[in-house]
């Protein structure tokens, strides 16, 4: 009987201890926060490359490349240590075996989209569609490194 008590207790216990885990979980998720950042960034890209294929003024992208600098500037914080499995995350280890690198790729691609923000500004079209082009070879530098296929 009082062993009947115990099991039923602990089981009792174990089911807090999951529903503490659940409670915790609609929380601030970094996975799902920079996956979908990311395809946010992919679709503003596409929507700057149809500019510059359709040869539309590049102005009105001045403050979306803007927001892909800031962006990539915040990015390496949303691999916190633990956020390198679950919920299908596509990020390599190497991301906090070698942090500098990461840190250094996401500053690159930012600073690729702050300069191509001021030709955008300056509605430099052909210097645009070249930094484009910049800013899309600083994606697959990181991704050859940090990210799964
Ligand atoms: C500093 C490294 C880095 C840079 C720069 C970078 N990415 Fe990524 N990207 C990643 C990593 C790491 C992931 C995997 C995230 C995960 O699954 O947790 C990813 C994921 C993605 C995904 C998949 C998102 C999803 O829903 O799973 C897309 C799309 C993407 N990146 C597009 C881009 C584009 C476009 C650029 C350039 C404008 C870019 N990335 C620049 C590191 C980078």
């Amino acid at each position: 009987m009082r062993r009947q008590t115990t099991i039923a207790l602990a089981l009792v216990l174990a089911g807090m201890a999951g529903a503490g885990a659940r409670a915790a979980a609609p929380g601030f998720d970094p996975i799902r926060t920079r996956q979908a950042g990311q395809d946010l960034v992919t679709g503003s890209f596409i929507g700057m490359r149809q500019a510059v294929i359709h040869r539309l003024p590049v102005k009105p992208y001045a403050g979306t490349a803007m927001a892909i600098a800031k962006w990539m500037q915040q990015f390496p914080t949303l691999f916190p240590a633990g956020s390198d499995r679950g919920d299908n995350t596509k990020a390599l280890p190497a991301i906090w075996k070698d942090r500098a690198g990461f840190e250094k790729d996401a500053a690159n691609a930012s600073a690729a989209a702050r300069k191509l923000a001021l030709l955008a500004r300056a509605d430099n079209g052909p210097a645009f569609a070249a930094q484009l082009k910049v800013l899309g070879g600083t994606c697959g530098t990181c991704h050859k490194q940090f990210r799964a296929r």
